[in-house]
């Protein structure tokens, strides 16, 4: 199996094939998805919801992500493994988030990464492209601003349409490789999609973008509850998962559970 690469990317662009992405922050899921042929694979901050149990993405650090990062980096043949770089990471200059992004190629074997923002950051991504590393942007709704935004609420309706417009772009003069757009209208992402050469990879971002994101655990149901209407739930492992641990602790408490097949002498 070869390596996905960046120019597979934009050949499926070209071609007008829409192509999957979805997070992975483990050595299992990291191993099936590429078995699936999910192309890229993304070590999402959101690993601070969906792996740390923070009640926003803000508070997970490179410390706690590099680890994630190798692990699914490791279990991949083909997938190209994205490294999400986190709040405070990067932000603070371009040599900051070159610094950071090392960290995420070496330690983590990582082979690209994201960063959110537009225009601001095109310094950002050029520091990083220009050292050799791939540069996955983010724009529209970005987590990281959560409270700068007010809250989870769709990015580039109306006028700021052509801000969205003028992010990407940006974006991808910078030498960009693809663009995530989250939470935009769909007809503002058709449009970006029409005007760039890179893909757009969008999570309620409409059907016209060139590849599609979704968050593991929200793909197949192992996080509960009333998701975001951009998912579309494929499983329903947590109903799965808690009849096995159910079943399990019920043979163990009624004796049947090892039995002697389970059992040396
Ligand atoms: O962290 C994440 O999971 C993401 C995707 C939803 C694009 O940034
Ligand atoms: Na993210």
């Amino acid at each position: 199996a070869k390596r996905v690469r960046i120019h597979h990317l934009r050949e499926l662009k070209e071609r007008g094939t829409p192509w999957p992405m979805l997070t992975s922050y483990d050595m299992y899921t990291a191993e099936l998805f590429d078995e699936a042929g999910i192309p890229v694979l993304l070590v999402g901050d959101s690993a601070a919801n969906n792996v740390f149990g923070y009640d926003t993405s803000l508070p997970v650090t490179v410390d706690e992500l590099l680890p994630l990062v190798r692990a699914v980096s490791g279990a991949t043949r083909r997938a190209l493994v994205v490294g999400d770089l986190p709040f405070g990471s990067y932000q603070i200059s371009p040599e900051q988030a070159l610094t950071t992004a090392v960290r995420f190629m070496k330690e983590g074997r990582a082979h690209a990464v994201k960063l959110e923002g537009g225009q601001r950051f095109a310094p950002h991504v050029e520091a990083l492209t220009g050292a050799g590393v791939p540069v996955m942007g983010h724009i529209g709704f970005t987590p990281q601003s959560e409270h700068s935004l007010g809250g989870y609420r769709v990015q580039g309706r109306g006028d700021a349409a052509d801000e969205l417009l003028a992010d990407a772009v940006a974006l991808e003069r910078a030498g960009a490789f693809a663009v995530v757009l989250e939470m935009v209208p769909a007809e503002a992402a058709k449009r970006v999609t029409a005007e760039l050469s890179i893909p757009t990879i969008g999570i309620g971002a409409g059907a016209a973008c060139d590849a599609q994101v979704l968050v593991w655990q929200d793909m197949a149901g192992l996080r509960r509850g009333k998701g975001p209407r951009f998912v579309r739930r494929y499983a329903n492992l947590a109903d799965t998962l808690l009849t096995a641990a159910s079943s399990y602790a019920e043979d163990v408490r009624n004796g049947r559970f090892p039995a002697p097949e389970h059992t040396f002498h």
